[in-house]
């Protein structure tokens, strides 16, 4: 069988994407429409050229206002329905969605409505699709830790709604430590943890995401490559990293995808995963990702089968129906 038809038609889970992130332009505008709000582009094209970034806040300050159209319930279930047909195209069999609550209920939308879109998406992915599907919500890194207390307050009802918690949004300047005491709170209801780290970020917030708020995966880690130590530890621990190549190349963590070091994560022996991160704005799903990269970087069939057992492994699925795919 040829390399790109095996990454293609392997079945694989998702364990990093935020469904904001999946806002195809298109769909913005339409939505825009729905809700009479207004954009500060004329059209699709003129947003699409807005798409040149240069780092993760550069990414960040236009991913912020494409989620402004989002205001009614029905939005949040045609968002993560269009991530939905895109997954079952791409052979995800599994997805662990990202949502940022608070960049929602700043605006004034309920806590209820942003979740209830999504489960309801979550549910229909099930029987439309046969794609099993949960929700980590995650704490918007920027803003206190005050207000991801609150928060999870807001979230309380909704707790059997949540597979765990999550951290993302700019990361240089906030470190892990300041989400101490939220993350603990979140460890006693029983949620799973993960986190953003070494991103952009060192390796310290690496450590610190382990140590400080015992999160069980790293989204992206790639930067832990600059600490022998930390990658012993991942190693050893079986740490899986939440790695996703086309974001790193659009926010420029590497200069081309030939220098990406997912190759040499995996061969060191690292529990590494492939992800789409941000997919409408960094120009490919789940097989973009795994085609491109794997044409990059040379890797072979033995790479594609560990990083499809790592993303089962790694997942959050009960471990008796983890069997079915490992
Ligand atoms: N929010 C959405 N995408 C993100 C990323 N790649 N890093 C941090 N926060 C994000
Ligand atoms: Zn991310």
């Amino acid at each position: 069988q040829r390399l790109p038809e095996l990454l293609k038609t392997m079945p694989k889970a998702e364990l990093h994407i935020h469904i904001e992130g999946s806002l195809e332009p298109e769909l913005i505008f339409a939505l825009a429409k729905r809700n009479g709000v207004a954009l500060a582009y004329a059209d699709v094209e003129a947003l699409r050229r807005a798409y040149a970034f240069t780092d993760l806040q550069s990414f960040l300050d236009i991913y912020y206002a494409g989620a402004s159209v989002l205001l009614k319930e029905e939005d949040f279930y045609d968002m993560a329905s269009a991530y939905f047909v895109k997954a079952a195209e791409d052979n995800v069999v599994h997805a662990e969605l990202f949502f940022d609550p608070q960049t929602h209920t700043a605006r004034g939308v309920a806590m209820q409505t942003v979740i209830d879109g999504l489960h309801r998406a979550c549910v229909d992915a099930q029987k439309i699709h046969g794609i099993s599907a949960s929700l980590i919500l995650c704490f918007l890194r920027h803003l206190s830790e005050e207000d991801a207390l609150v928060c999870l307050e807001q979230a309380l009802p909704f707790r059997d709604k949540l597979v765990g918690i999550g951290l993302d949004s700019g990361e240089l300047g906030n470190p892990p430590e300041k989400f101490e005491r939220v993350f603990a709170r979140c460890a006693q209801l029983g949620l799973r943890l993960v986190a953003h780290a070494g991103e952009e970020g060192p390796p310290a917030y690496i450590w610190a995401a382990l140590d400080v708020l015992k999160v069980e995966r790293i989204d992206h880690g790639v930067q832990a490559i600059k600490d022998p130590a930390l990658m012993q530890r991942l190693a050893e621990q079986r740490t899986a990293l939440t790695v996703c190549p086309l974001s790193n190349l659009k926010l420029c963590v590497f200069p081309d995808l030939a220098s990406h070091n997912l190759r040499e994560l995996l061969d060191t022996g690292l529990m590494a995963t492939i992800n789409s991160d941000d997919p409408a704005y960094f120009g490919g799903y789940m097989n973009d990702n795994f085609v491109q990269t794997f044409a990059a970087t040379g890797m072979h069939a033995g790479h594609a089968y560990s990083l499809a057992r790592n993303s089962f492994e790694a997942s959050f699925i009960d471990d008796a129906a983890k069997l079915k795919f490992v």
